[in-house]
């Protein structure tokens, strides 16, 4: 099948308004990513590698960011909402040019299945003319039904036009088309617009394929495939959908996930074998975690690269850019931004590190805080290979402590510390005996004195 050539029509104009957003509803994300991206990859990963993109008059924004997911995409604007098949033939010079397969799909049907696609092809390969993927459900209210008639598909009708008798019918149409590229411009231009909406329906060029005696078959996918998103509703269950999904892949790939349900992953986060994942933990994208990691409870992670048997959280903040080698720690209420924690580096407890580089095994105290920010630029804070720094330093960038710097406790660093030293960056400590009970006295006497007065 893979020489078969395929062109994959995305339509995505004339979008409602019911998502109450400044946002076009297709770039509204599943797992962080714009539900046509999610649709542009089931296509790609179904082969087909052309992509036509339908989007309304005056959508340039959209344009724009959806090819940033689809490059290799031609945008084909549909000037009037005038109905599925008119915005089918919006693309018609894509079409037109000659492929196997049309794939036709709807932007806002996130969840669709490549294997409902590769499906569909293969039923085109086999020589349909037409393949709808079709669903079961118990509610089929809104969607168009499949009309079969001695097992054979016959037509769609929608559900404005269905007779009561047809209404109760509970397979249909997911909205997921394929249709032989050598009649789909012919099937497409007989349709017309007598129905109840007045629209050119796409659903249509079933019934007129199965008149002029060409093939045309039905296939069955799951509801998922069908689950248009026109609310916010329905994205937070198209998400919950989605997000089950992963969880379940994460787990049969040897991830630990204590309670899968409280963990969130993004569409492109790797995580390897044998990481235990604790409840409540964030991926946001761009995230990778190598084999045997331990995610604590409630951390936030995005953007971060977490090397075999790291450590983190619970509570940990893991910014774009960090970068934890191998078996290095960070530990509760600490952030980490644009910094490489070396191999077996330990920053344990409530710590901000920002543009900063730690070297292996450097251990860094309690509160310590790298000022990278003078409210202008950032700098950068290199920290050497078993440098120790002690609680509640600032280290203002930018500064480097060298290999085996020791820093006191209460540090305030703002010179750079060689190789091996020990640097104080503090007010010296004064004792004085029997004073603190002086003053104690002192201040109760003036007290009372107040009191009586
Ligand atoms: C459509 C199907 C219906 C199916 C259902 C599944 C048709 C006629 N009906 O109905 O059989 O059960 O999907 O969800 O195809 N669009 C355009 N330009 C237009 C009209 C629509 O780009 O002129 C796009 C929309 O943005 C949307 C998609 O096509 O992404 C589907 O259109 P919509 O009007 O939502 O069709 P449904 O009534 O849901
Ligand atoms: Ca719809």
């Amino acid at each position: 099948m893979s020489q078969r050539t395929c062109l994959s029509v995305i339509l995505a104009a004339g979008e409602g308004t019911r998502m109450k957003s400044a946002v076009p509803k297709v770039l509204h994300t599943i797992a962080g990513l714009p539900m046509v991206a999610h649709v542009v990859k089931a296509a790609e990963a179904a082969g087909s590698g052309e992509l036509a993109l339908v989007i309304g008059h005056g959508a340039d924004e959209m344009r724009k960011a959806a090819l940033k997911f689809a490059p290799k995409a031609e945008a084909f604007v549909q000037e009037k909402r005038l109905g599925t098949a008119h915005a089918v033939l919006a693309a018609r010079a894509a079409i037109s040019k000659g492929y196997d397969d049309i794939l036709v799909m709807f932007g806002d049907t996130p969840l669709i299945d490549p294997e409902a696609l590769a499906t569909a092809r293969l039923k085109l390969a086999e020589g349909a003319a037409v393949v709808v993927v079709g669903f079961r459900t118990e509610n089929p209210s809104g969607y168009g039904r499949l009309i079969e008639k001695a097992g054979k598909l016959v037509a769609i009708r929608e559900e404005k036009d269905c007779s009561d008798e047809e209404k109760k019918i509970t397979f249909c149409n997911g909205g997921l088309m394929a249709v032989a590229g050598r009649h789909a411009l012919k099937l497409l231009d007989q349709v017309g617009s007598k129905n109840a909406k007045g629209e050119y329906y796409l659903t249509d060029i079933v019934e007129i394929a199965a008149a002029q005696g060409f093939d045309v078959v039905a296939t069955e996918a799951s509801f998922e495939n069908a689950l248009g998103i026109n609310n916010r509703a329905e994205l937070a269950q198209a998400e919950g959908i989605w997000q089950q999904r992963r969880r379940r892949e994460a787990m049969l790939s040897g991830v630990t996930l204590i309670a899968p349900e409280t963990v969130f992953f993004s569409h492109d986060t790797e995580i390897g074998a044998d990481t235990i994942v604790e409840p409540n933990v964030w991926f946001g994208p761009g995230v990778k975690v190598a084999t045997g990691a331990k995610i604590h409870a409630f951390s936030h992670i995005e953007g971060a690269t977490i090397a075999s048997n790291c450590d983190v959280g619970p509570f940990a903040r893991l910014r774009p850019g960090a970068d934890l080698r191998t078996k290095a720690k960070v530990g509760n209420f600490c952030e980490v931004k644009q910094a490489i924690v070396e191999e077996g580096a330990k920053v344990n407890h409530l710590t901000y590190i920002g543009d900063a580089r730690i070297g292996a095994g450097a251990n860094i105290g309690a509160g310590t805080i790298t000022c990278n920010y003078d409210g202008y630029s950032k700098f950068f804070t290199d920290i050497g290979e078993g440098a120790f720094i002690g609680s509640n330093s600032s280290l203002v960038a930018p500064v480097s402590i060298g290999k085996g710097g020791y820093i006191a406790s209460g540090s305030v660093i703002t010179e750079s510390v060689p190789d091996d030293a020990l640097a104080f960056g503090r007010a010296r400590q004064r004792t004085l005996p029997g004073k603190g009970k002086e003053l104690r006295e002192r201040f109760s006497q003036a007290a009372a004195a107040r009191k009586k007065g």
